[in-house]
This record gives structure tokens, C-alpha cells and sequence, in this order.
């Protein structure tokens, strides 16, 4: 009986498993019901009960010797196919879709204004969102009693009654920069400007309490009205293209004299309308005044434009509020 479970045992050894065929043979030969470990328990009928325990541990022995061979092949056989295609996971798995954000369509209309003004020689400044009064106004030559300083058109962070102490101002216009700019560079200057800036209007389709514009300064000797006029046409010819209808009109504004703003015809279902795109004009001599600059020497031109306006009528926005809500239903058709 020894013998016999000794040859078993020596079967199980010298069996050759390396391929799946090869591993079910040895499963069908040794583990299966009628396989030959089976077989050998089958035999403990025959066996004298003083040999029963002995015979009984022996055999269990080979039993997990068998079941141990068929784990290890097995696991040895499914490791060497991984190694075979390089790749630790089951790479036939479909894969994880990847979301990938985007630009919001205010950037990106931002992008394609300050590409086409770097083309045309201006630099980009910035300055900040919380103003005084000074930059925001009296530098700009608003009058004290101008509209724009009432609490119903402008947010009050402070309102001071101490002479010394300044009324503070969430920037309403990005022109407060111009101030900033020429008080810390000599002219020439030709800069573009950036920026948020804040309104106290009813939250409606066409307007909300923050957006944002780009202010544009050039002060130099002999700088012309002819020239503002040129620069601003060259701009709606690379922002709406070569073929875009525009017009000039007078204008006010206090920093500017004299002021224009410039109209862009915008085809719709109904036809087709005017929209005004930005104003401008020449530097105020106040202006300039206000920031130590001499306006017998130099000359200026200005302008500000709205990127919100700019980016609703590219992308046809019909809600100013959707670009501030932050929507990914929204968002995501920016994707380019
Ligand atoms: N600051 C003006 C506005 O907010 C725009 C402007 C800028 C006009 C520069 C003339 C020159 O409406």
C-alpha cells in the first residue's frame, strides 16, 4: 500500500505543467472525482485498522501536495502571460473616461483681445479692484456731484466724512489704472489694462453687478484722434474680421475730450443691429494734469471696451448671467 502511495506521490513530482492544456491534464489525472488522489482514499477500505491513521496522514499528504502543485502552476502560468503583454492590469478593461477642464469663454475671449493689442505695441498692466476715490474719480475729473458717485451706482466699501480720509470704492471702471500707470511711468506709455470691475445695477439678462473690461493708454508727443481712430478700426478688422461694419460716434466721458464710442453692426434673425463695443477719446488735459504730466508736451488717447459684451455677442450669450454662474452644462461647450 506504501509503495503504491509512494508512486502516486512520485507522479504528482515529475508532471510537467507548462501551459494551460498541461494544467487541466494534471487536474483531470490527480483532483478530479475519479482522479488518482480519489482513487487512493478509495483504497483505505483495504487497510488494517491499526495501519488506518498512518496510511490516512500519508495519503493527505499527497492529497495537498497535488492541490499545492495545481495553485502554483496556475498562479505561475497567469503571472507569465501578464509578463508576456507588459501590462500589470487587464488591459482588455475599458478605460476611465478622463474630463479635462477648459477655459471659460470670458478668458478666452480676454486672450484674443490682449493678442491683438501685443501685436499692435501695447504692454498689459493691471492695478487693483479695491480703489479710493481719487483714482477711481477726482483724478479722472468727475466733478463731485457726477452721478457715478452715488451709492446707487457705485459700491461704498468707506464713506468717509474726515477730510483726510478717502471714500474707498470697488473699482465701476478699469481707468483708474491709467492714473495709477502715469503717476509711476514716464510717458511714452502704451499699455492695455485688464480688470474687474463693479456696478450697483439690477441683476438682469443685459447686466450684473461685476464684469470686466480692458482699458487701453497711449501717451506720447503728437499722439492724434487719427490715431485712436486707426487703432480702434484695426482692432474690430482682427476681432470681428476685415469685413466687419463699424461706426464712430461723439461721445462724453469727464477723462476724455474729445470722446467717441464706436459701434459694431451685429446681423441677427431680425436683421441686424448697432451695438456699442467701447468708448474713447483724447486724454483730458486735467487728466493729465491731475498726474503731473505736462499737456503742452504730451498728448494721449484712451480707450475701454467690455469683454463681457465682447465674448456674449462671439459666442451669441444671450444671459450675461450664465458667464457667472459657473454651470458646467455651460462650461463645457468652450471646449476647444
Ligand atoms: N471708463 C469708461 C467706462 O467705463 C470707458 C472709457 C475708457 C472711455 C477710456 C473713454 C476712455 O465706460
Amino acid at each position: 500500500m506504501i509503495e503504491k502511495i509512494e508512486l502516486i506521490k512520485k507522479e504528482i513530482k515529475n508532471f510537467q505543467i507548462t501551459n494551460e492544456k498541461q494544467l487541466e491534464a494534471f487536474r483531470l489525472e490527480f483532483l478530479s472525482r475519479n482522479g488518482k488522489v480519489q482513487e487512493m482514499f478509495g483504497m483505505m477500505g483495504n487497510v488494517p485498522n491499526e495501519k488506518k491513521a498512518e496510511m490516512g496522514k500519508a495519503m493527505n499528504k499527497v492529497k495537498i501536495l497535488a492541490q499545492e502543485k495545481f495553485e502554483d502552476s496556475k498562479s505561475n502560468l497567469q503571472s507569465a502571460s501578464r509578463k508576456e503583454f507588459g501590462a500589470k492590469d487587464d488591459i482588455t478593461l475599458p478605460v476611465e473616461p478622463t474630463y479635462t477642464g477648459s477655459f471659460h469663454p470670458l478668458t478666452q475671449a480676454l486672450d484674443e483681445i490682449k493678442q491683438i493689442f501685443l501685436r499692435l505695441g501695447f504692454n498689459i498692466a493691471d492695478g487693483p479692484e479695491l480703489e479710493d476715490d481719487f483714482h477711481n474719480f477726482t483724478a479722472l475729473n468727475f466733478p463731485p456731484d457726477h452721478p457715478a458717485r452715488d451709492m446707487q451706482d457705485t459700491f461704498f466699501v468707506r464713506k468717509s466724512d474726515q477730510p483726510d480720509e478717502q471714500d474707498l470704492v470697488l473699482r465701476t471702471h478699469t481707468s483708474p489704472v491709467q492714473i495709477r500707470l502715469m503717476k509711476d511711468q514716464q510717458p511714452p506709455l502704451r499699455s492695455i489694462m485688464p480688470g474687474r470691475v463693479y456696478r450697483n445695477e439690477a441683476v438682469t439678462a443685459k447686466s450684473y453687478f461685476q464684469f470686466n473690461q480692458v482699458e487701453g493708454l497711449y501717451v506720447d508727443k503728437n499722439v492724434t484722434m487719427g490715431e485712436l481712430i486707426e487703432t480702434l478700426v484695426m482692432f474690430a478688422k482682427l476681432m470681428y474680421g476685415s469685413d466687419v461694419k463699424y461706426r464712430v460716434r461723439p461721445s462724453f466721458f469727464p477723462f476724455t475730450e474729445p470722446s467717441i464710442e464706436m459701434d459694431v453692426w451685429w446681423e441677427n434673425e431680425k436683421g441686424g443691429q448697432w451695438l456699442e463695443i467701447l468708448g474713447a477719446g483724447m486724454v483730458d488735459p486735467n487728466v493729465f494734469e491731475a498726474v503731473n504730466v505736462d499737456p503742452e508736451i504730451y498728448t494721449g488717447f484712451a480707450f475701454g471696451m467690455g469683454v463681457d459684451r465682447i465674448a456674449m455677442l462671439r459666442y451669441g450669450i444671450d444671459d450675461i448671467r450664465l458667464l457667472y454662474e459657473n454651470d458646467l452644462r455651460f462650461l463645457n461647450q468652450f471646449k476647444s
